[in-house]
């Protein structure tokens, strides 16, 4: 059971003190200058220092945080071992490197089209950020709503650099996903007669959040895997992809894997490879705790760049505004952004409701990281500190019982520590929660590698340089969808040649050249959590 600090206690009771003069209002929404001025001072994007410049590669000259550059001019895996690529263990038409939502749509697509499919993944099939989202994903398939107000929406959230064709494709392609959903059997929220339930996210101008009430990524997850079972799609678990393997002709051809158990390398051939490793939440970039998966260390980032393929916007990280900030047992754990989609507010420690709860992320973020670092205004934490999320506002505004409802999994989460958020605020602060950038691709979801595609979160680009509540879940389907299609169309048509690693030992020159002689095993592939003080 959690047991409050008397800080927290007595900041709670001005909370509940000033909750029925805030109920029924909503601050209105910042102007373009207040929110421009709030980024630049507090979103840890522009922490010059946290930054450096890349020395080799193609994003040779840009900027990424200082943990992913650690592992972009890391030591390769393979370096040191003798791989015997003449003899495959696995020969396929389209290998999937992932086995979350992205993975597992692109390996049905595939498999749809005739394709010799395999999904290898370095956990089990679902275990994956897929599964772990919350709130609910993006559509915009009611009467009052457009493809092309959520392109508004989402350009605007993303500051104006997404890339059109990319964000044209997620927003268009969008209510068929929903339906393709559906139709596999996700369970979404309805009313009586059928209708889907919609929310409004942070940043949209219309309710368009279909949801399965907090659980919306395991939901999906649940029906993508058993889909990937039921067309006996082979699924490699628990073995890594250390390396991308190309042909003679330089084009994507295959990876060699680790059984992460045995350490035995594979090698696996393919005339199309798909990316769909996910994100980097447990790089804990800059410190932050994480939202993420276990699994999420920027592997695919890592291999698709060793392979020549660019990188977007791998400068832009999100900060999910609100990571339960106490008890510490879940620090950092995602609090969705549906909690405020329903009502509750965010309040300071002295019972303020300090700004409209649904800006867009970056900005909701850095108005947190504000009022407790240059305001004074936080909540003193086991980790740090943190802000008020106002919850029993969501049943005065919905009505009894409206929490176990929409939100059960919250409602869970703490009450296993004895906090009912029916009763009783939380406190939340910015948890890592998503790599806004990663590789770069055309529409068809091919990077610069010729047969080399990428879907899902290690794609960069379809979110500008921020990206709206449930439009991940979204792009995890359209795009996932896509590059299967793609990849399962191409496959056709490629003949492999000889299969070599000589792209790794020429980036491995340019690091030499460069200078940078790093024994740092690349990529990651898990965290690790050991205490460095003995
Ligand atoms: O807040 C959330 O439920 C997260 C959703 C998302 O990242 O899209």
């Amino acid at each position: 059971m959690y047991q409050y600090t008397d800080e927290q206690l007595e900041s709670m009771k001005k909370v509940e003190a000033s909750r029925q003069e805030r109920f029924g209002k909503t601050l209105a929404r910042m102007s373009a200058e207040e929110k421009e001025q709030v980024l630049a001072s507090f979103h840890p994007d522009y922490i010059d220092s946290a930054y450096e410049e890349l020395k080799v590669g193609p994003n040779k000259g840009g900027k990424v945080l200082h943990e992913l550059a650690d592992l972009l001019q890391g030591r390769s895996r393979v370096l040191d071992m003798e791989i015997d690529l003449s003899n495959p263990d696995y020969d396929v038409d389209v290998l999937v490197i992932g086995g979350g939502g992205a993975g597992s749509s692109a390996a049905i697509e595939a498999h749809e089209r005739g394709a010799n499919v395999m999904i290898v993944t370095k956990l089990r099939l679902g275990d994956a950020n897929t599964a772990m989202a919350e709130g609910g994903i993006q559509a915009a398939d009611k009467p009052n709503d457009s493809p092309a107000q959520h392109y508004l929406d989402a350009f605007g959230g993303g500051h104006f650099k997404n890339k059109p064709e990319l964000l044209y494709k997620l927003v268009t392609k969008a209510p068929e996903a929903i339906l393709w959903l559906n139709k596999l059997g996700v369970m979404f929220d309805k009313e009586e007669d059928g209708t889907m339930v919609t929310t409004h996210g942070g940043g949209t101008s219309r309710k368009r959040m279909h949801a399965c009430r907090d659980y919306s990524g395991s939901e999906i997850m649940r029906t993508l895997r058993d889909e990937v079972f039921n067309r006996k799609i082979t699924v490699v678990d628990f073995t890594s992809a250390i390396e991308l393997i190309k042909d003679t002709e330089g084009k994507a051809a295959g990876a060699v894997l680790m059984n992460m158990e045995t350490k035995e390398i594979l090698v696996a051939r393919a005339k199309t490879v798909v990316i769909a490793t996910g994100g980097a939440g447990r790089l804990h970039y800059q410190g932050f705790p994480t939202s993420n998966h276990y699994g999420a260390t920027a592997d695919g980032l890592v291999l698709g760049y060793r392979a020549g393929a660019k990188l977007l916007y791998p400068e832009t990280l999100q900060y999910h505004p609100t990571g339960a900030a106490e008890p510490t047992q879940i620090y950092g754990a995602l609090v969705t952004e549906k909690v405020r989609s329903l009502g509750a507010q965010l309040v300071n420690k002295d019972g303020e409701a300090f700004m409209n709860p649904l800006e867009t992320r970056d900005v909701t973020a850095s108005s947190i990281i504000r009022e407790c670092k240059e305001r004074g205004n936080g909540i003193k934490t086991t980790d740090g500190e943190g802000v008020w999320l106002d919850t029993p506002l969501i049943e005065m505004i919905g009505g009894e019982g409206t929490i176990e409802k929409r939100i059960p999994a919250m409602l869970r989460m703490f009450g296993k520590y004895g906090i009912d958020i029916r009763k009783e605020p939380i406190l939340v602060y910015p948890t890592l929660h998503y790599q806004n950038g990663g590789l770069d691709i055309a529409s068809d979801g091919m990077t610069s590698v010729e047969n080399l595609y990428v879907a899902g979160e290690a794609v960069g680009g379809i979110h500008g340089t921020n990206r709206l509540m449930g439009n991940s879940l979204l792009d995890i389907i359209v795009f996932g969808r896509n590059a299967g299609q793609s990849a399962g169309e191409k496959y056709k048509t490629v003949e492999v040649k000889e299969l070599t690693l000589s792209h790794v030992q020429s980036f491995q020159k340019e690091l030499e050249d460069a200078g940078i002689a790093s024994n740092m095993p690349s990529p990651r592939l898990l965290p690790d959590y050991r205490r460095k003080d003995n």
